[in-house]
C-alpha cells in the first residue's frame, strides 16, 4: 500500500464557509475534518481561552499550537484537511516542524457578505453542524436533521465580535498566504460545489492514493 497521505488546509475569514465545505469534502472522501475553533469550543483548552473566543480575538499562538500538534499526533497514519489552523505566521511555522500540507485552499468573500452570513448561523454544538437560514437551512427549523437536537446561535457571531474577528483575520493572514503561495489554490467563498470538484481533480496521484486506502480509514 502506498504511504502518501493527504494533509490539506483550508483557510478563509470567518463566515467564509471553511467549516461547511471542509465538513462536506470529508464526509465525501473519509478525510479527517480538523477545526480549531470546534476543538477549542470542546476542549479544556477552550474553556481557559473563553475570554478570546467570546470577544472575537484570536487565542495566543503557544495555546492554539499546542492544541494542535497534539490533535495531528494523534492522526498521524490519517489523511486530514486542516480548518482555521494555521492562522498567523507562528502557527504555520509551527506546522512545518512537523508536516507540510500539499495543498492549501484560500476562501475569499467580501466582508459584507460575511456579516449576513454569520448572523444567519445556526449550528449544532454536539458535532458542530453548520446551518445557514437562507444557503442551507435545517429540514425542521431549529433542530438538528441527524440528531433531532436544538440548533443554537454562537455567542462570537454577535456583530461586535463579528466585526473583530474580520479586523483580525486580514492582517494574521497575510503572511500565511505569502508562506504557502507555492500551493495555494484560491476560490470565491460562494464555491463550495467548485472547491469540492477541485478536491477530485487537482491532484489524481494524491487522490489516487487517498481512494486505494479509503478502506483502512476509520474516523
Ligand atoms: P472558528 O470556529 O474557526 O471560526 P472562524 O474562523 O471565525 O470561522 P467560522 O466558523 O466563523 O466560519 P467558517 O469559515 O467555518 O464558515 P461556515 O462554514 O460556518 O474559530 C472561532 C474562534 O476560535 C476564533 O475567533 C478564535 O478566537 C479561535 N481560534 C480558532 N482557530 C484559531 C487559531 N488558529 N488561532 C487563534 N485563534 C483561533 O459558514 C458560515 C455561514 O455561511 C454558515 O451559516 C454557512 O451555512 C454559510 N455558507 C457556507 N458556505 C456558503 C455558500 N457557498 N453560500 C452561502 N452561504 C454559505
Amino acid at each position: 500500500m502506498a504511504s502518501k497521505l493527504l494533509r490539506a488546509v483550508v483557510l478563509g475569514p470567518p463566515g467564509s464557509g471553511k467549516g461547511t465545505v471542509c465538513e462536506r469534502i470529508a464526509r465525501s472522501f473519509g478525510l479527517q475534518h480538523l477545526s480549531s475553533g470546534q476543538f477549542l469550543r470542546e476542549t479544556e483548552a477552550g474553556v481557559l481561552a473563553q475570554q478570546y473566543l467570546e470577544r472575537g480575538l484570536l487565542v495566543p499562538d503557544h495555546v492554539i499550537t499546542r492544541v494542535m500538534l497534539t490533535e495531528l499526533e494523534k492522526r498521524r497514519e490519517q489523511h486530514w484537511l486542516l480548518d482555521g489552523f494555521p492562522r498567523t505566521l507562528g502557527q504555520a511555522k509551527a506546522l512545518d516542524g512537523i508536516c507540510q500540507p500539499d495543498l492549501v485552499i484560500s476562501l475569499n468573500i467580501p466582508f459584507e457578505t460575511l456579516k449576513d452570513r454569520l448572523s444567519a448561523r445556526w449550528v449544532h454544538p454536539a458535532s458542530g453542524r453548520v446551518y445557514n437560514m437562507d444557503f442551507n437551512p435545517p429540514h425542521t427549523q431549529g433542530v438538528d436533521d441527524l440528531t433531532g437536537e436544538p440548533l443554537v446561535q454562537r455567542e462570537d457571531d454577535k456583530p461586535e465580535a463579528v466585526a473583530a474577528r474580520l479586523r483580525k483575520y486580514k492582517d494574521a493572514a497575510k503572511p500565511v498566504i505569502e508562506l504557502y503561495k507555492g500551493i495555494l489554490y484560491s476560490f470565491s467563498g460562494t464555491e463550495t460545489n467548485k472547491i469540492w470538484w477541485f478536491f477530485f481533480s487537482i491532484n489524481y496521484f494524491l487522490l489516487n492514493v487517498f481512494l486505494s486506502q479509503k478502506a483502512t480509514l476509520s474516523p
